[in-house]
């Protein structure tokens, strides 16, 4: 059966001070929880602390991007290897701030994926469509086409070692979620998809997480959907009793 796994996504924040507080309180206060995999997506600066503070804890970190290339003349960007110098386990791939902001689009987030898998790293890839798409009828296609150019460069089978996060864009930070049955509905046509890609087996042991203003108040309910398999949490993941209480819903899924 897939564990849970809830993934906090700093984004842009924090300071060596409050990343600190942060963690000894993750630490302290998910001592002990079984039924869940939690982890932390850091700024790249900060790595060596979560590592610093995490390590021997169950909680593990990660990244929120990586390079498609391993090594060489690319200035300001960071690679796999490196990540995994760090000790990372895992590395979001493909974030909608990535893609609207960032000018990533589907080639270069599938190169991304596999130069994560290629450093040994599990990769987070975000699907997800704009309100302006659902409103349209387009969410399956756009989620679609998003998984579908992942599983071209990688191959399906690549994904048995990932997680996908369905993140609505215009549930991303706004405090307006996804209903449950909204989100069910979209993690069991990408389920459906890995099948059809992959074969049953492969899809039903793939995370899929949600994401989009998960909070305390709201985690149990989506979680308790069959195909919610745990979050990936950005505001509510730099408050620590949030994150642990959404880490706590998750674990009551999990045992
Ligand atoms: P949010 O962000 O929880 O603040 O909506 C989620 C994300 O962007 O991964």
């Amino acid at each position: 059966m897939r564990q849970p796994l809830v993934a906090g996504n700093w984004k842009m924040h924090g300071t060596l001070a409050t990343n600190q507080r942060l963690l000894e309180a993750l630490k302290a206060g998910l001592a002990g929880l079984a039924g869940v995999q939690v982890a932390v997506c850091v700024p790249f600066p900060y790595l060596a602390q979560a590592g610093q503070a995490l390590a021997g804890t169950g909680i593990g970190w990660g990244a929120q991007t990586l390079s498609e290339h391993d090594t060489g003349a690319y200035t300001g960007e960071v690679s796999g290897p490196m990540l995994r110098d760090f000790g990372c386990r895992y590395v979001i791939v493909g974030h909608s701030e990535r893609r609207s902001l960032f000018g990533e689009r589907d080639p270069q987030v599938a190169a991304k994926f596999v130069a994560a898998q290629r450093a040994g790293l599990t990769p987070i890839l975000c699907v997800g469509e704009t309100l302006a798409e659902r409103e349209a009828g387009a969410t399956e296609a756009v989620v679609a086409s998003q998984l579908d150019a992942v599983i071209a460069a990688a191959g399906a089978q690549a994904l048995a070692q990932a997680v996908v996060a369905y993140e609505p864009v215009w549930a991303i930070g706004t405090g307006r979620t996804a209903t449950p049955s909204q989100a069910q509905a979209v993690h069991e046509f990408i389920r459906a998809r890995l099948a059809t890609a992959g074969g049953a087996a492969l899809a039903g042991g793939v995370a899929i997480l949600y994401g989009g203003s998960v909070k305390a108040a709201n985690a149990g309910e989506l979680f308790r959907q069959p195909d919610v398999d745990g979050g990936l949490i950005g505001g509510a993941s730099l408050v620590a009793e949030d994150f642990i209480a959404i880490c706590r819903a998750a674990a009551a899924k999990g045992a």
